[in-house]
């Protein structure tokens, strides 16, 4: 029996990847790590975790990805020089993010997909809902998905992740899902036509098996029911042990056993850091926002447009 009022308090962020995607830059520095403006991609994620009333962090890593940890420790040795020679601000750079959670790591072991990379959160999270953000996926900081997720959680129950409207071909790089738009439940601050209960889903589909414009992205909230079918699937799409045909098992399981499939459509900024053109479009615009650097950015942008449409003409 699941209770919908159990706040969400943990998230689970899978951190295993090799990041292939972005090599060379991600060989021997984890992607997780790559700065966006002037701090780890991590850290928003932490950052967007703990603004949502979430105060604990579990990183599902491998080898290699120590230093996901390391900048989530307090380190007395920098912080003490800094204090030494009255750096105030950059002490407080180093170490603003430091109290907003408590972070645990667990190591994935074998790289066999991200449904077996969340099952490692099983003996952390316990009989609790949980959040699952995708590191890759960097929401803009005033982002309020995550905050949607979990107040539909708390209304209705099972579990709810996110939908990204997307073009077809693009949906074949997700899990495509087929909707019903639902009624918004009263103190649940998402708007109207953007709460969808999830018919069906399908991990990657071929592009005559897209179901419709939504397709899954990075951020979940879950029943702790998704363990038991986390344990129960086979290997899926590209021989991986997949989420989703973990959650989807959730679409048929009664409510009262923790099921219900449930999706908020995204409306706020997002961005893919996996890929070297979202990274890019992540620093450009975040560092445009930056109030020190911003101005200044603006201005080089401005003056390195005329300069290559020159060289062009
Ligand atoms: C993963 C999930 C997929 C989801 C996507 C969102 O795929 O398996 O269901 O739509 O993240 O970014 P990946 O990008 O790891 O291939």
């Amino acid at each position: 029996m699941t209770d919908t009022h159990q706040p969400v308090r943990h998230a689970v962020v899978p951190s295993a990847g090799r990041g292939t995607r972005f090599l060379p830059a991600t060989k021997a520095v984890p992607k997780e790590m790559l700065p966006v403006v002037d701090r780890p991609a991590i850290e928003y994620v932490v950052r967007e975790a703990t603004d949502a009333g979430i105060d604990d962090m579990l990183f599902v890593t491998r080898t290699g990805k120590e230093a996901i940890e390391a900048h989530f420790d307090a380190d007395p040795g920098l912080e003490g020089d800094l204090e030494k020679a009255g750096k105030d601000e950059l002490l407080s750079l180093a170490t603003e993010y430091l109290g907003l959670a408590r972070t645990h790591s667990v190591r994935q072991g074998h790289p066999l997909g991200l449904g077996h990379a969340v099952l490692q959160a099983k003996r952390h999270v316990g009989d609790a809902p949980f959040a699952v953000m995708l590191p890759d996926d960097l929401m803009h900081p005033d982002s309020v998905l995550l905050k949607q997720l979990i107040a539909v959680r708390e209304a209705i129950g099972g579990s709810v992740v996110a939908l990204l409207r997307v073009t077809p071909e693009q949906a074949t790089a997700y899990a495509s899902t087929s909707v019903t738009t639902i009624a918004v439940p009263e103190g649940v601050d998402v708007p109207e036509g953007n709460l969808m209960r999830i018919d069906k889903v399908v991990e990657k589909p071929p592009l005559d098996e897209v179901m419709s414009e939504y397709a899954v992205v990075g951020r979940y909230v879950f029943d702790p029911a998704i363990f038991d079918e986390l344990e129960v699937i086979e290997p899926g799409a590209g021989g991986e042990y997949q989420l989703t045909d973990a959650f989807a098992r959730l679409i048929d399981r009664p409510a009262d056993q923790g099921g219900g499939l449930y999706g908020v459509v995204v409306e706020d900024r997002r961005f893919d850091t996996g890929d070297k053109l979202g990274y890019l479009e992540a620093n450009v615009a975040l560092a445009l926002e930056h109030p020190k650097l911003g101005p200044a950015l603006r201005e080089f942008l401005h003056t390195e447009l005329a300069r290559t449409e020159t060289a062009e003409a």
